[in-house]
């Protein structure tokens, strides 16, 4: 791994944790490079979808991720995700899906988009002064970061969060299919053979079932400085 020249903070946990809103605030407080390592992975996801390529065939899956170039750009506002470029096209919104979340889920487990994503994730992280987001940010990607936090919650205060989100956006929510799809990216997610979602020794836990983000963002930077 790359000798990084500055701080890196790893947050990663479950899927509607609240790790967005969380990084977001912690990179904005320290001036960091927020990293949002699952925007990533939905915008291979996207790809994939997007051109029709058969994610049961390697070889094909292996053969286009020379073709992709992700750019991630900062929020437009406050509360906002990042938004992502792919070759060029603005594909912000298409990755926010409940759809899309859950293909990311199952092509995140192919070794040969990890690898590649890992790669750009820690060419990234060379810079330093970085809050990292995702599922293996603390084991896998950054294991020397400076600070590591593991944020968890039940799974129906975590489909609760996400089915406001979406409200929020105008969207309907089948509350009962969202909690479905979030234990099962969760297993997906955590039973994967390569960089599992799972808490780094190291890392610091925080049940945020009962915590407002204002409250974990105090208990997160009370810690880091
Ligand atoms: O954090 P998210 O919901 O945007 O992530 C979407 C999916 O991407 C998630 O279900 C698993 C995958 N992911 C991953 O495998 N490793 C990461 N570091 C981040 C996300």
């Amino acid at each position: 791994m790359a000798e990084t020249v500055g701080p890196i903070i790893t947050i990663d946990g479950p899927a509607g944790v609240g790790k967005s809103t969380i990084s977001r605030k912690v990179a904005a407080r320290y001036g960091y490079t927020y990293l949002d390592t699952g925007a990533m992975y939905r915008a291979v996801a996207w790809y994939l979808v997007q051109y029709g390529i058969d994610i049961d065939n390697i070889a094909d899956v292996e053969s286009v991720l020379d073709d992709i170039t992700i750019t991630l750009l900062p929020a437009k506002n406050e509360g906002d995700d990042v938004g992502v470029l792919l070759n060029g096209e603005n594909i912000s919104a298409q990755i926010r899906t409940p759809d899309i979340s859950m293909i990311a889920s199952t092509v995140s487990a192919l070794p040969v988009v990890r690898e590649k994503l890992t790669a750009m994730q820690r060419q990234i992280g060379a810079q330093g002064c970085v809050v990292a987001e995702g599922r293996d940010t603390g084991t896998v990607v950054f294991p020397e970061a400076s600070n590591k936090f593991y944020l968890d919650a039940k799974p129906e205060a975590r489909a609760g969060r996400r089915a406001l989100q979406l409200r929020e956006r105008g969207e309907s929510v089948d509350e009962e299919k969202l909690l479905e799809m979030t234990i099962a990216r969760d297993k997906q997610d955590s039973e994967r053979e390569i960089a599992p979602l799972k808490k780094a020794d190291d890392a610091v836990l925080v049940d945020t079932t009962d915590l407002s983000a204002d409250q974990v963002f105090k208990a997160i930077t009370e810690l880091i400085d």
